[in-house]
């Protein structure tokens, strides 16, 4: 069966998906209220928790306001497989970052591609699912630089309280969590992580561990947050099982332009639906939760930010905060590994009907997982957060099919077209191959979102500010030297799987340099420099007096009465892993501070010991 067969057989498939999917609860409520105690503003992986547990308490009224629709306007998003395919659709913001000086040189306009969920459930609704919480000395050196509260120990209840273990090894562990809303299942999909990533990761010295229990250095099997063969989005995990609460009102398709502050203090917001302005009326708190773009944008917007950037705007300023600085992003680059054993899949095998009529019927198979199967973390020493993560994605190399390479289809090929078409038709299509992305997970460069205008509707400038500061090439350039190790394993040999440079014949720029030297990968780290879609800290938490801080420990946004900042943009730093985790740890926590309630008392004796 070609593609187009397989679509068709998909598309009817995912109507039955449809029929019988689980507890939709009520879309929208009839008709808003004036007021509310609490008004959430984005309904993303933070949005949708925190929705949730706030709306627990029935003495509560809460209403949460999104800009986008339902995450069912498109079935691929339950879909694991499809995970590349989202991009670019209506559940995208599209952003762009503004054009890179020292990165991003190979990219079209040297810009990075930066998509954002805009749908119930935000980027969970974009996200490959990975689900790691990072390394306990991130959180660890949060509580040392002010954050009081988010140590390791006070942060790890909240990721067990939220967590549904399917994993058959993990059930015992007193790491993880049963019975919460996210379900995480185990993300191994094909022989490779047994027989090529684990064994091969052993043999330069590292072990198997389980990169969310005690240490999280070393090799683990992939955990993703997929129930029963479909994601496990937030609005999934979260929402949708409480959205007929009687005292929780969902508003989509609403898009928030303001919080008005009167006197220093947060009294409510304005959005825009069906082209009418709603102003809607907060009795307790406004809370952002519009992610590390929108958040800060959203503050700028409404008077909290650099001064000297809002008079430029001809915003009246409310409070002088450093808000939009400090944006932390991991970046990444390819490797890809030839697999003579067949294993690894191509878009022929991935989407083979026989694999098709067995998810559509028992949700199993390969089209029920993300295919990041495995994850690894390197670092310095014990007591050292890691410097470098490893993803190994087992589906090949199809520039036209995953999406993940879409920055490189954004490229201009006016000079390189040749080229691109002479390197595909080399691709031996019973070769098949797998890649490895290393992963910088400290930067030391920090970039900025600002507003272009004072418009709501213009995108904010979105400047990572990618590989300014040089030790960040040198890290890079060390973790891609460990992944090349691979090539010389005896594991990696029995199976042919030597190192290739998926963008060798993409990059005329660097043909001036000796293949495999420094100076050659340092020329390839600066053309192909790829975000790993992890932006954080643009509202950044830390101790009152700090003066990189916009919010305090307890997520109030310093020097304004009832507004807080619940999502990744809080984070002090980014931390060492994926962010959708952490972000829905912050939002459980969150949820306790604002009703100052202790939720996880339950389970410290446990976690007090670990
Ligand atoms: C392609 C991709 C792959 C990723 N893979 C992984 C992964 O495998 N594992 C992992 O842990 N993390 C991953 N991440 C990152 C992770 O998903 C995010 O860090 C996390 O979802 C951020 O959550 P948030 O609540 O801060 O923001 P979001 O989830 O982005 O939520 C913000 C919400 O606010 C809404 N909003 C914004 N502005 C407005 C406005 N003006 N009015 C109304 N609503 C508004 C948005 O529409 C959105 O719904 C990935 C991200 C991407 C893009
Ligand atoms: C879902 O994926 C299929 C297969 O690639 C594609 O044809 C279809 O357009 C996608 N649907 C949406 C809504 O993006
Ligand atoms: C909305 O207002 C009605 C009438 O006052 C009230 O009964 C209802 O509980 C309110 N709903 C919410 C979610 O606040
Ligand atoms: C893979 O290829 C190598 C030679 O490149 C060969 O020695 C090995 O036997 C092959 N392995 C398998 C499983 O086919």
């Amino acid at each position: 069966m070609g593609m187009k067969g397989a679509i068709v057989v998909l598309v009817i498939g995912v109507a039955v998906v449809y029929l019988s999917r689980y507890n939709r609860g009520n879309d929208e409520p009839v008709s808003l209220n004036a007021t509310y105690d609490y008004i959430i503003l984005g309904a993303g992986s933070a949005g949708c928790v925190l929705a949730n547990r706030l709306s627990e308490d029935p003495e509560s009224s809460v209403l949460l306001i999104e800009a986008g629709g339902s995450e069912d306007d498109n079935f691929n998003i339950s879909i694991p497989i499809a995970s590349g395919m989202l991009q670019k659709t209506e559940q995208d913001w599209k952003y762009q970052t503004i054009p890179q000086k020292k990165a991003c040189l190979a990219l079209h306009e040297k810009r990075s591609a930066w998509p954002r969920g805009r749908a119930l459930g935000g980027t969970s609704n974009l996200n490959y699912m990975q689900y790691v919480r990072g390394s306990r000395h991130d959180y660890d050196g949060w509580a040392k630089e002010g954050c009081k509260g988010w140590s390791y120990k006070d942060v790890l209840p909240y990721f067990i309280k939220s967590e549904d273990i399917q994993i058959p090894e993990l059930q015992n562990s007193e790491y993880h969590g049963k019975g919460g809303y996210l379900s995480v299942s185990d993300g191994t999909s094909t022989p490779l992580s047994k027989n090529a990533y684990a064994p091969a990761m052993k043999e330069i010295g590292l072990p198997f561990t389980d990169c969310n229990g005690k240490s999280q250095i070393g090799y683990c099997n992939s955990q993703e947050t997929i129930r029963n063969g479909e994601r496990a989005s937030t609005v999934k995990a979260f929402l949708r099982p409480v959205m007929d609460r009687k005292n929780l009102h969902v508003s989509m398709k609403s898009f928030v332009t303001k919080i008005l502050i009167k006197d220093k203090k947060a009294v409510g917001v304005a959005f825009i639906k069906d082209n009418k302005k709603y102003i809607i009326m907060a009795k307790k708190e406004v809370i952002l939760s519009a992610g590390s773009v929108n958040s800060p944008q959203i503050l700028m917007l409404s008077g909290i930010g650099p001064k000297k950037h809002l008079e430029e705007k001809g915003i009246p300023v409310v409070a002088d905060l450093p808000v939009g600085d400090n944006l932390q992003d991991h970046i990444m680059t390819f490797i890809d590994f030839h697999d003579n054993t067949s294993s690894a899949l191509n878009k022929d095998t991935h989407m083979a009907p026989f694999n098709i009529i067995k998810y559509l019927l028992f949700k199993k198979g390969i089209m029920g997982k993300s295919q990041l199967e495995g994850t690894a973390f390197l670092a310095d020493g014990d007591n050292l957060p890691p410097y470098f993560q490893l993803h190994f994605f087992s589906l090949m190399y199809e520039p036209e099919f995953i999406n993940l390479y879409i920055d490189l289809l954004n490229y201009d090929r006016k000079y390189t077209d040749g080229k691109r078409k002479e390197f595909q038709s080399t691709i031996d299509r019973n070769l098949r191959t797998f890649i490895i992305l290393p992963i910088l997970l400290h930067p030391k460069s920090k970039g900025s979102i600002r507003l272009q205008s004072d418009d709501p509707f213009d995108p904010p400038l979105i400047d990572p500010n990618y590989l300014d500061h040089a030790d960040d090439v040198k890290t890079m350039l060390r973790g891609i030297r460990e992944v090349l190790k691979l090539g010389d394993t005896k594991t990696f040999k029995s199976i042919g799987a030597s190192p290739q440079d998926p963008f060798d014949a993409y990059t005329p720029d660097c043909d001036g340099f000796q293949k495999n030297s420094d100076d050659y990968w340092i020329c390839r780290i600066k053309h192909y420099t790829f975000t790993v879609y992890h932006p954080t800290s643009t509202c950044r938490m830390g101790a009152k007096d700090d003066p990189t801080a916009v919010v305090d420990p307890e997520l109030r946004v310093r020097g304004i009465q009832n507004l807080r900042v619940v999502d990744a943009s809080v984070m002090r730093n980014v931390p060492s892993g994926n962010t959708n985790a952490p972000t829905i740890m912050i939002a459980e926590k969150a949820a306790d501070l604002i009703r100052n309630i202790d939720s996880v008392k339950y389970l410290r004796e446990r976690t007090d010991k670990l």
